[in-house]
């Protein structure tokens, strides 16, 4: 019941959805919202999609179809290999693929030499040269030692991602929203940020992981009866978290009426960011390897042998998965090291307790975020699974057992869910489309973060250091912090806990700022008489995507002085004192917005005095006036380290580097695709050729010479055809093509040609009824009109048969006399001035009438110009004409259906 309806919502909200486009842009607009979620292993892309009759939300699939794509990029031989094409290369070439991309950014290069190592992935990784970031790059050893940064790999998989949107909406994608894990701190944000610019993707906003879930449980479900709260359990491939997740409704006001929204609030969320899928695959690795170096009795550890580790890998995953389902699984790897083939099997008992401590880690972020929330599990309506980790058998048994449940909830799709519900985030913040159901997300920071300041004659004191944004702080948030300070100075943004940093963070520190400018602005009004302190105004930014920004800072002079102010005439206004009650500045110290300089001036000036010449005699008069300077402040990031974002340089070089691969990539596309045709015509060729019917209508001479050439081209197709320029297919092609279409047409017209003759004589029979019809019961016909058309049937009688006679003398074997394209020429060009007699109407007798009736009037009107329109128009039919006006009728009615 609850899917049905969540089904025919989706249909709903695709109607209102694609309405609402069609009234924004009269013509059909081609753009659609995808949301990509980018995992360690896979990358998963759907498509809100606004095309009518097409579903609205759904997974987009890749080019063998399937739903998830592996996220790897490989360099082989020169060329780019993204997802499938890569993940092929893996057990050959190993060192040549490209795997935990995303877990790159802003890793320490030995932080990240340490992941790899562990994995037992030995791609080539190097300090960055070009930058002090001291991240690690990827070098290629297939692509001429060219280095990548993480943001330049993640930008080929996330571009990669929108094709596969774009070819399955159809459509152009115009915005996108992306998935991240809850650890992902501010750095790793922005790099992935970087990296989809790179891609030229317009991203609306992060989103995480849980918050993409609880959408998608959300959407279809009504909280008005109850609130309740969800535990969404995540274990990946590589991470694991739980997330606790209030869902509730409230009362709204909408357009008068009370409605009731459904919403959910995200109150924590804890993880293991370094246990997942792959560390129970690891454990198995481990122990085959181990296995294996004792079959080999050479005291050899293939642990050394990175093709050997990979095949190894490969055939592991499957062994887990077979484990899911069966309580033993084999693993057989062909030619494993020095072409030794390995098998072995593995029972579930010895698989759980190999990874005995993983299942009691799995538990802990469960436990925590139970614990840090003070509820029971009684207390949670539900503990949805998601991630593929967590159909592993011993692990929903441990978490039975914790839990104190006999089922556990699997109402969300585990691999899909994240994505689907990131795509719904996607449509609410796309612009022109409108979700008609509601569902609203408050989701919180993962991490808090604190505001260091720094400077000459800073006084240390509990304001130089504070929490600023607390742990799970509601996104997006703004926030201010006043100092009183006259000089210019630092900021710095951290983490607020050692304890709690994104994995592999280098340090707690993730941005850095010089803010300038106060120097300069204090000497300027120093001598001016102050009122208070100088100040800055910090504003910071927590984004919507969870980054954390220093946006804006001003400097906030306040002065009180005499100023000369025109005196005005009072007889009105009397209210009159010298020292004027102008104490508008009564706010508090760190109240933010004062009413700025200028419009105090005015207020001081008034407007009286332009009417009136008589005031200015009265002179000026000296009030107290407190007016606040704004000076905007300079700030320039100077953040140093593996936190650093790329530098414009580096931009613009990466977005050079993946423009030249995508042109490479576009242009063996378009080879590969003229070697298929070319490769495909020779075979479907040669097959017709050695068929029977091909002998009549070409010489034996004919046919070997051309077979001839088939072999040829073929030939050259597997030798120097193999890395042959696009041009050099086409060419091939053409030539081909010279040779076998004259063959291949006579032979098509061996039955066309007949068939076309005959459709001729058997309409010249029925143009002698018709002319018959003509002549005795449409009298009105002029005489010349029909002999017109009796002429014409006669030359193309006598044409036929002057071809048909020529060609019986010719052989089939060379081109033919007449065409049957010819045949049909001529009897459309007979039936076109049949229908223009037939259209002759019969003229109205003359009535008398000595008042024109309006209505009979248009009628006659009407009428007379039908009939010339129709004389003028050549091959307007009578069934042209009811065309003309169902069109009409068509198109009056989808616009009445646009106004709805
Ligand atoms: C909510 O509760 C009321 C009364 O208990 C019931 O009539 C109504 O059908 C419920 N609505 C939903 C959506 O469950
Ligand atoms: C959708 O947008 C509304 C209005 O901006 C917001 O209140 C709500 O939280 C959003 N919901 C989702 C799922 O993004
Ligand atoms: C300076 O400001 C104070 C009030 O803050 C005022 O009493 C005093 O007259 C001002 N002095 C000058 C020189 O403007
Ligand atoms: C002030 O204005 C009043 C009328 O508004 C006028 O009668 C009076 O003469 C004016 N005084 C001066 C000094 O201009
Ligand atoms: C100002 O004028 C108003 C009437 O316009 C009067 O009620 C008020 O008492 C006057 N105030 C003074 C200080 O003269
Ligand atoms: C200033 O205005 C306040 C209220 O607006 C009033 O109570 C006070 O008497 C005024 N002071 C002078 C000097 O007019
Ligand atoms: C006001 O004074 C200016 C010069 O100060 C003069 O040009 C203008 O004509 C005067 N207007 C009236 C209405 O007297
Ligand atoms: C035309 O004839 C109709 C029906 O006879 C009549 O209702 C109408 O008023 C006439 N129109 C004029 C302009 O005479």
């Amino acid at each position: 019941m609850p899917t049905r309806e969540g089904n025919t919502i989706l249909i709903r909200l695709g109607i209102v959805l694609s309405v609402f486009l069609l009234l924004l842009y009269p013509l059909p607009s081609q753009s659609a919202v995808c949301s990509i979620d980018l995992g360690t292993e896979w990358l998963k892309v759907a498509v809100v999609n606004l095309k009518p009759g097409q579903s609205p939300i759904s997974v987009a699939i890749n080019e063998m179809s399937k739903r998830k794509t592996p996220s790897l990029v490989a360099f082989h031989s020169g060329t780019r290999l993204i997802g499938e094409e890569a993940s092929n290369l893996l057990a050959r070439y190993p060192t040549k693929v490209y795997s935990h991309l995303r877990d790159l950014f802003a890793k320490p290069y030995d932080v990240a030499k340490k992941i790899l190592n562990s994995l037992y992935l030995n791609y080539q990784i190097v300090p960055e040269s070009s930058s002090s970031r001291g991240v690690a790059v990827i070098e290629t050893t297939g692509d001429g030692e060219q280095s990548y940064t993480a943001e330049e790999m993640v930008a080929m998989l996330l571009k990669y991602a929108v094709g596969l949107a774009e070819a399955h909406a159809k459509a152009k994608v115009k915005d996108c929203v992306l998935t991240v894990p809850p650890y992902m701190g501010v750095q790793e944000r922005k790099g992935l940020l970087a990296a989809a610019e790179l891609a030229g993707i317009n991203v609306l906003a992060l989103v995480n992981e849980h918050s993409g879930a609880a959408l998608q449980y959300g959407i279809d479900k009504d909280f008005s009866n109850g609130s309740r709260h969800v535990i969404f359990y995540d274990m990946g491939a590589s991470s694991t978290y739980a997330a606790l997740v209030y869902f509730s409704a409230y009362n709204a006001k909408e357009f008068g009426k009370t409605v009731s929204i459904n919403q959910f609030q995200v109150e924590d969320v804890k993880w293991d960011a370094e246990l997942g899928g792959q560390n129970m695959e690891l454990r198995l690795v481990e122990y085959f390897a181990d296995e294996f170096n004792k079959q080999l009795e050479t005291g050899f550890d293939i642990r050394t042998s990175p093709k050997a580790m990979a095949k190894l890998k490969k055939q592991v995953k499957r062994t887990k998965e077979i484990l899911s389902a069966n309580t033993m699984a084999p693993i057989s790897v062909e030619s494993l090291y020095d072409d030794r083939d390995f098998r072995s099997t593995i029972s579930r008992e010895k698989f759980e307790e190999l990874c005995a401590d993983i299942w009691e880690k799995a538990l802990t972020p469960l436990k925590e975020v139970l614990e840090h929330s003070g509820l029971k599990t009684d207390d949670i309506y539900a503990v949805e699974l998601i991630g593929g980790a967590t159909r592993v058998p011993k692990l929903q048994s441990k978490l039975q057992e914790f839990l104190g449940r006999k089922e556990l909830d699997k109402h969300l799709d585990a691999d899909e869910a994240i994505v689907l519900g990131a795509s719904l985030h996607a449509a609410n913040l796309s612009d022109g489309i409108k979700l008609n159901r509601k569902l609203g997300m408050i989701d919180g920071s993962s991490y808090g973060f604190v505001l260091e300041l720094d400077g000459p004659d800073l006084l240390r004191d509990e304001s130089t250091r504070q929490l600023i944004v607390p742990r799970m702080k509601k996104l997006p948030s703004k926030m201010f912090r006043s100092i009183i300070h006259s000089k210019d100075f630092d900021v710095s943004l951290a983490y607020e806990s050692e304890g709690l940093v994104p994995p592999g963070a280098a340090s707690l520190t993730f941005a850095q700022y010089a803010v300038s400018g106060l120097t300069d602005a204090s000497e300027k009004y120093a001598p001016r008489n102050l009122s208070s302190p100088i100040k800055a105004n910090l504003h910071f930014s927590l984004s919507r995507s969870g980054t954390f920004t220093l946006e804006r800072a001003d400097a906030v002079i306040e002065i009180t002085e005499w100023v000369e102010v025109p005196r005005k005439n009072l007889t009105v206004d009397n209210t009159t004192s010298a020292s004027g009650n102008i104490s508008v500045e009564a706010g508090p110290k760190n109240a933010s917005e004062e009413s700025n300089d200028k419009s105090q001036v005015d207020d001081g000036i008034g407007n009286t005095s332009i009417n009136d010449n008589s005031t200015t005699d009265l002179g000026t008069e000296k009030k107290l006036k407190k007016r606040t300077f704004r000076v905007p402040l300079k700030i320039t990031e100077k953040t140093t380290g593996p936190a650093m974002s790329l530098s414009k340089e580096s931009f613009a070089d990466a977005q050079r580097k993946l423009e030249t691969l995508d042109k490479k990539d576009e242009e063996r596309k378009r080879t590969a695709e003229l070697k298929n045709n070319l490769e495909g015509y020779i075979y479907t060729t040669k097959e017709k050729l050695e068929s029977e019917e091909f002998e009549k209508v070409s010489s034996s001479q004919e046919r070997q010479s051309f077979s001839k050439k088939l072999e040829e081209v073929q030939e050259w197709l597997y030798t120097d055809g193999e890395d042959a320029l696009a041009s050099e297919f086409q060419e091939r092609l053409d030539m081909l093509k010279a040779i076998g279409e004259p063959i291949f047409f006579r032979y098509d017209e061996l039955t066309a040609r007949p068939a076309a003759v005959e459709h001729a004589q058997q309409y010249l029979t029925e143009l002698q009824q018709i002319i018959h019809k003509w002549e005795t019961e449409k009298s009105w016909l002029p005489r010349e009109r029909i002999d017109e058309v009796l002429s014409e049937a006669e030359k193309m009688k006598n044409w036929l048969n002057d071809k048909e006679d020529e060609q019986k003398k010719t052989s089939l074997f060379s081109k033919p006399i007449f065409t049957s394209e010819e045949v049909y020429g001529k009897i459309f060009n007979l039936q076109d001035k049949v229908a223009s007699v037939n259209r002759i109407p019969k003229p109205k007798p003359k009535v008398e009438k000595p008042v024109k009736n309006e209505t009979e009037s248009t009628g006659e009107k009407s009428s007379s110009t039908n009939s010339s329109s129709e004389e003028a128009s050549q091959n307007g039919q009578t069934a042209g004409a009811s065309e003309n006006s169902a069109d009409e009728t068509e198109t009056t009615e989808s616009e009445t259906h646009d106004e709805l």
